[in-house]
């Protein structure tokens, strides 16, 4: 089974710090949920938007993902990424929530070493 990434954004349905009291809340509840598939995810909630990147087995991901989409606690979910991954960068989180900057500074992280690879990689057939 391929392990694959997901990322997605999506909108609040309620208003912001219920937003943030419902996040926490399915942390909570989901994280063993995950756990059981292989999925390790964080999350997060800003300016009444949900943020989440999915990582795992790609049938596990898919599956939680429809369920994801099919919540009413959100609407009009946009998926970013959605590719095959070559190490979990959330190996032992099942279901995490990050503050928001806490959150873009791992995605950007996570860019900046896929460029990285990706010139390494482009140097390589040069040489
Ligand atoms: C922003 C957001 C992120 C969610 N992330 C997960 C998740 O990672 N895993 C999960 O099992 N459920 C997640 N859920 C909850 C699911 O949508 C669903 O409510 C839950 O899995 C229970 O599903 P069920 O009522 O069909 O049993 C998330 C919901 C929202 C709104």
């Amino acid at each position: 089974m391929r392990l694959w990434k997901l990322s997605y954004i999506s909108t609040a349905v309620a208003a912001p710090e219920e937003a943030l009291r419902q996040l926490r809340d399915i942390c909570a509840r989901s994280g063993e949920r995950n756990a059981l598939v292989g999925i390790s995810s964080i999350a997060t909630v800003h300016k009444g938007r949900f943020a989440q990147v999915l990582e795992g087995p790609e049938d596990a991901v898919h599956t939680v993902l429809r369920r994801i989409i099919g919540d009413p606690r959100h609407r009009g979910l946009t998926v970013l990424a959605d590719g095959p991954l070559v190490a979990r960068r959330y190996g032992g989180l099942a279901m995490s929530y990050r503050d928001p900057k806490s959150f873009i500074a791992d995605q950007l992280e996570d860019i900046l070493k896929q460029t990285a690879d990706v010139v390494r990689a482009m140097k390589a057939t040069w040489h």
